[in-house]
């Protein structure tokens, strides 16, 4: 019998028809909640998930604790960031947890910049004044040779570089806590040669210095212990009046109420959010409502979700799981806790 692989409502549909095909698996869509996830995973005597981006924080470990047993069990994100599944809980109920790096980079990164120049051309609000009847332009910003600050140049971060420098000829600033030997070993180049890649004049671990000189700052942390409200009202205080502040990495690594408060009173000229403390969107104080702001751009989490990208994530979630079945663990895309 087909092992069954339960898929949350919103990933299912994303790769239904890779999912429909794949042999040897009963890919079914389930609950993103985690109470009734976990009773699916009960009643399908199920050994697999494929998860999207909420947080899972206890029932579903025991279920499928129960369901794997000394077989054990996996949890394969659709996607790259693996802050919603609690990988030392997965430890310890025998779960693997995989994810799917590298095969989203260019969906986020293209929506990081078609963030930054709906800031910098007013797109939205033009095109909401438009809708209200009112033909009126407004006047906005070119990026050639303005400075992109990138904070956290990993793979997303520096494709993002890559097409600012490349694409609008804009001078880029990175901070990184890497070593730069990690750098060069993770590109395969010196240097020298990565400078030229992306346009880069800075290197730093010191991303104060980078707020201070960027004229759009673009945020690619991943959400860990040491990210957590990374960017808060002492950084945003760095910032020039003419920042853009663009984030598709997590909610997890910006304050905001500290950015509603910098937006709300000019410190900060513009901000484009992708991503958010509570998804789907709750203001973190009631009384600072980043939607009630003129200067912010707001999309629902979804910089990875394009059809491409969907594809990509599916074939690879689809990978994980038949190697995991095969019993090939050692070739899997494995995230789990070190400890
Ligand atoms: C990711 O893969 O982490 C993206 O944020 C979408 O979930």
């Amino acid at each position: 019998m087909a092992d069954v692989v339960l898929v949350t409502e919103l990933e299912y549909p994303k790769g239904k028809e890779l999912f429909e095909a794949a042999e040897g698996l009963d890919f079914q869509p389930a609950s993103r909640l985690e109470e009734p996830l976990a009773e699916a995973v009960l009643a399908n005597d199920c050994r697999a998930v494929v998860l999207g981006v909420d947080p899972y924080r206890g029932p579903l470990y025991d279920a499928l604790d129960e369901t794997g047993g000394a077989r054990g069990a996996i949890i394969a994100r659709f996607g790259v960031g693996h802050d919603g599944v609690d990988k030392v809980l997965a430890k310890q109920h025998n779960i693997v947890v995989t994810n799917t790096p590298g095969v989203l980079d260019q969906s986020v990164a293209e929506h990081t910049i078609w963030l930054t120049g709906t800031l910098a051309r007013h797109v939205a609000a033009v095109d909401a004044r438009f809708k209200a009847g009112r033909f009126e332009p407004r006047t906005g910003l070119e990026l050639a040779g303005k400075t992109l600050g990138i904070v956290g140049f990993g793979a997303i971060g520096r494709r993002v570089a890559r097409i600012a420098y490349c694409g609008f000829g804009m001078h880029v600033l990175a901070a990184d806590c890497r070593p730069l030997q990690q750098l060069e070993a993770q590109e395969g180049k010196s240097f020298e040669q990565i400078k030229a890649a992306y346009g880069l004049e800075l290197y730093t671990a010191d991303a104060a210095a980078v707020f201070r000189e960027a004229d759009v700052v673009s945020i690619h942390l991943p959400a860990v212990e040491d990210t957590r409200r990374f960017v808060a009202a002492d950084r945003l205080r760095l910032m020039k009046p003419t920042v853009l502040l663009v984030n598709t990495a997590r909610g997890w690594v910006l304050d905001e109420d500290a950015l509603y408060d910098a937006l709300a009173e000019g410190r900060i000229a513009g901000a484009a959010l992708d991503v958010f403390e509570n998804e789907p969107y709750e203001p973190t104080s009631p009384e600072r409502d980043l939607r009630t702001l003129g200067n912010v751009v707001l999309t629902p989490h979804t910089s990875s979700d394009t059809h491409q990208s969907n594809e990509r994530m599916a074939r690879a979630c689809l990978d994980n799981l038949t190697k995991f079945f095969a019993g090939r663990l050692d070739e899997l895309t494995r995230v789990d806790a070190s400890a």
